[in-house]
């Protein structure tokens, strides 16, 4: 490691550039990463760095090179209700990768990855690893292989840590290739973390920061749920470069980073009495700055807000940022003005056909907003007078009314129910939804097609 790489405080696009260069000079091919639209429907977007790949990883399609890298933008909402309540998640983040098809295997995987971030200048003191525990039930051995390997470059044995299957076993969640995983994780020390003599890698407060997730991509997981080896044996690495970058940068939260720091200075701009830094005031801030990127980056891809499919996901993303403007006490439309200080704050990660475009996705954006604007002044005013029952809870027909009635969406009023500590009985919701749909049918003679 370099005094020098140790002082560099490094932009977010020279950090792709490294990586890049550091794996092709170790015969890696580059490719580029896929569109975010996933063409065969899938899943609606690239949910991950690997998911272009599964082909090569399966062992169906023969690789360009038994050695890749390149720089993949996803977007998976799974998790949706847990970003701004962290400094960490995001709908939608680039993956950095480096993958071996069949070739390296867990000893060259983990020592590249130490080299690497010994050229990013990351202190190896602070670095952390967890390892597969196994899973005896599913027939899944403990991974011996991959903490030997930590021992064999100097990880000191009280900072490897075992997990179970959800922290190590890496999959799509669907069928598709997966394994053993291997997790690197940065410690940003006592002062940021909860406290709990049991913290460590795993532990939910801001202090281990996972940056690089090393697959053994071993397994296909079959429809029903089993695994099955693979015809070969293959790594997929996924380094997330927002978490890099906040890393690399000294700040804390990836909103912090050079990536949305000219959003973050646009927003504190607009909203009309400063933003304190209180929990609310926060999770907003988050919230609108992730949402309006994820909308960014899919408007990119062609996708634009709407009822169904891509354009839903866009759409709600847009509703749930404009109402978070109202925490920070913004009445008029407004993510529009945050485009042009995202695309400055991407720099090169953005093509100059994407700069250009996002003028328009600006427009896109801003007129969504204005056209939900009445709705949602008209409904967090309904949504105020909501009184829950004693039990904290209330009835799901409430939600489904003022979505009949004033197009309010019913996630959106449970988001602020859910401030409020209150929740929604789903079923009451569901039943309401069918019997109008019954009686729709009915008025439009449906019915009798059906009997
Ligand atoms: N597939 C793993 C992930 O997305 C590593 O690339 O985290």
């Amino acid at each position: 490691m370099t005094t020098e790489n140790k002082r560099k405080i490094w932009t977010a696009p020279e950090i792709v550039e490294t990586y890049l260069a550091f794996f092709r000079e170790r015969g890696h091919l580059e490719i580029p990463g896929s569109p975010l639209v996933v063409p065969d429907g899938t899943t609606l977007f690239v949910v991950a760095g690997m998911q272009p790949l599964m082909p090569y990883l399966r062992g169906q399609v023969a690789p360009p090179a038994p050695r890749l890298t390149d720089l993949q933008r996803c977007l998976r909402t799974d998790d949706i209700d847990a970003v701004g309540t962290n400094g960490r998640k995001l709908t939608s983040f680039h993956m950095l990768g480096n993958w071996s098809i069949g070739d390296y295997t867990r000893r060259e995987a983990i020592a590249l990855a130490l080299d690497l971030l010994d050229c990013f200048g990351v202190e190896r003191s602070s670095l952390w690893v967890t390892t597969f525990a196994g899973e005896p039930s599913l027939g899944l051995a403990r991974d011996e292989v991959a903490v030997e390997e930590w021992r064999r470059v100097g990880m000191p044995e009280s900072r490897i840590v075992p997990l179970e299957m959800d922290d190590n076993f890496w999959s799509t969640g669907g069928p598709g290739p997966c394994g053993p995983d291997s997790e690197i994780f940065v410690d940003r020390g006592e002062a940021v973390g909860c406290g709990k003599p049991e913290c460590r890698p795993g532990c939910s407060c801001e202090r281990f920061l996972e940056i690089w997730n090393l697959v053994f991509s071993e397994f296909e997981q079959r429809p029903d749920g089993g695994y099955e080896p693979l015809p070969i044996r293959s790594v997929d690495t996924g380094m997330g470069l927002e978490r890099v970058a906040a890393v690399m940068q000294g700040v804390l939260s990836v909103y912090e980073t050079d990536l949305f720091a000219p959003a973050l200075r646009r927003l504190r701009e607009l909203a009309p009495s400063g933003i304190s830094d209180g929990a609310s005031e926060t999770r907003a801030v988050r919230m609108i700055l992730d949402h309006t990127r994820t909308a960014l980056l899919a408007g990119l891809a062609g996708v634009t807000p709407g009822r169904d499919g891509r354009g839903s996901v866009v759409r709600r993303l847009i509703r749930r940022a404009a109402r978070q403007g109202y925490v920070l006490g913004l009445r008029q439309p407004f993510l529009g003005e945050l485009v042009a200080p995202l695309v400055a704050g991407h720099g090169t990660l953005l093509t100059p056909r994407e700069r250009e475009r996002a003028l328009e996705i600006a427009r896109t954006l801003g007129d969504e907003e204005r056209r939900f604007a009445r709705v949602l002044a008209t409904g967090l005013r309904e949504v105020e007078r909501i009184r829950p029952d004693d039990d904290g809870t209330v009835a799901g027909e409430r939600l489904f009314v003022l979505h009949a009635e004033r197009g309010f969406p019913a996630d959106l009023a449970a988001e602020v129910l859910a401030e409020r500590g209150i929740t929604v009985r789903w079923p009451e919701y569901e039943r309401a939804f069918a019997e109008h749909r019954a009686i729709s049918r009915v008025g439009t003679g449906a019915q009798s097609q059906t009997a």
